[in-house]
């Protein structure tokens, strides 16, 4: 029976043309399905087009990025649907908390009042209203105080609470689909798993569907619903968080998983996430066969040759390589 997506992405690509050099087609050909209440994580090292894919769903990319491909969301097709009406969309029906919200808080405005003016865009509230439901908002998201939080300043609050806010402003609406883009980046392990706790919170008071994503296979694991893991622009394949955990297929998720394994130090501490060995490929010059080859110590004549096709080697599972099917 096919499942009603709340989102669902076909064959989307971004390309961003500089004036000198290659365009860079930092997204190619993502499909991507999320259900209402769900929660997809996208995994992938920096620079595989994550924060892109973010920006597209939303429709939110710098002048001189071309998207391409369909993004159905409850039905409506957002690559056709003029600016205005996707103004209406975003914060409302689909939040972004951005990938570095200290930069997009604004020094000069308090808390408080940066969580009211999304409330204020989409709402019928008046000012009383307004601010009564920004504290409801801040102790939602953890604030015990919310009376001092409401009127600091981005400067007196510390990243883990700008974090907070951040989410408080996308949740403001309750939109159906939440997009955090690594969420959780800049924060020490033990706020990393507060912030994460607060997401897995806000799913089961209101429903989200969130789309998280992360470097870092810790932040997903136990938090996401299904995991797409993402190489040089591509979706490579995609599972339940159990199937991407316990029994990844990509050569490249197996590297991934074989790292976050060996991260715990004997004294049991989670050390930074490093590098697997070798470079992603410029993702202005990519060459024809699978992106990964390069990298991959199971790579066969074909690899160079053709980019693999998605199979299906379980009924919920897609991997692109050549290990499953020719
Ligand atoms: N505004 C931009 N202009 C040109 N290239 C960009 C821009 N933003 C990102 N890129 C390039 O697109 C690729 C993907 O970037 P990004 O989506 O930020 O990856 P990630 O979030 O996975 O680290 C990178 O090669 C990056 O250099
Ligand atoms: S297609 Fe080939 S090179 Fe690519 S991941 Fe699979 S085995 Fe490795
Ligand atoms: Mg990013």
């Amino acid at each position: 029976m096919a499942r009603d997506h709340l989102i669902r992405v076909s064959d989307l690509s971004v390309t961003y043309c500089a004036d000198e050099g290659m365009p860079i087609r930092a997204v190619d050909g993502i499909s991507l399905e999320i259900s209402p209440q769900e929660i997809v994580g996208i995994l992938g090292e920096s620079g595989c087009g994550k924060s892109t894919l973010a920006g597209a769903l939303l429709r939110l990319l710098p002048p001189g990025a071309k998207s391409e491909g369909g993004i159905l969301f409850r039905g409506l097709e957002l690559m056709n649907l003029p600016e205005a009406e996707l103004r209406a969309l975003r914060g409302r029906e689909i939040a972004l908390i951005p990938q570095d919200p200290a930069l997009s808080l604004n020094p000069v405005i308090t808390a408080g009042v940066l969580i009211g003016e999304v409330l204020r865009a989409h709402l019928p509230l008046s000012a009383a209203e307004r601010r009564q439901r920004v504290k409801e908002l801040l102790c939602e998201v953890g604030f015990d105080r919310p009376e001092e939080i409401y009127s600091a300043y981005p400067h007196q609050l510390s990243g883990g609470q700008r974090q907070r806010i951040a989410i408080a402003q996308a949740m403001a609406c309750r939109p159906g689909l939440l997009v955090a883009d690594e969420p959780t980046g800049k924060l020490d392990a033990t706020l990393q798993s507060e912030i994460i706790e607060l997401l897995s919170k806000i799913r089961q008071q209101h429903g989200t569907a969130i789309l998280i994503i992360s470097h870092d296979p810790a932040i997903l694991a136990g938090f996401s619903d299904r995991i797409a893991v993402m190489y040089a622009g591509r979706i490579v394949e995609v599972g339940s968080s159990a199937e991407i955990f316990g029994r990844p297929l990509h050569p490249y998720t197996q590297a991934l998983m074989r790292i976050a394994s060996s991260m715990i130090t004997s004294a049991g501490v989670i050390s930074r996430f490093p590098a697997i060995a070798g470079e992603s490929p410029d993702p202005g010059c990519i060459a024809e066969g699978c992106r990964f080859e390069p990298r991959c110590s199971e790579r066969m004549d074909v690899c160079s040759q053709r980019y693999p096709q998605t199979f299906l080697p379980e009924p919920s599972r897609l991997v692109n390589c050549f290990k499953y099917g020719e």
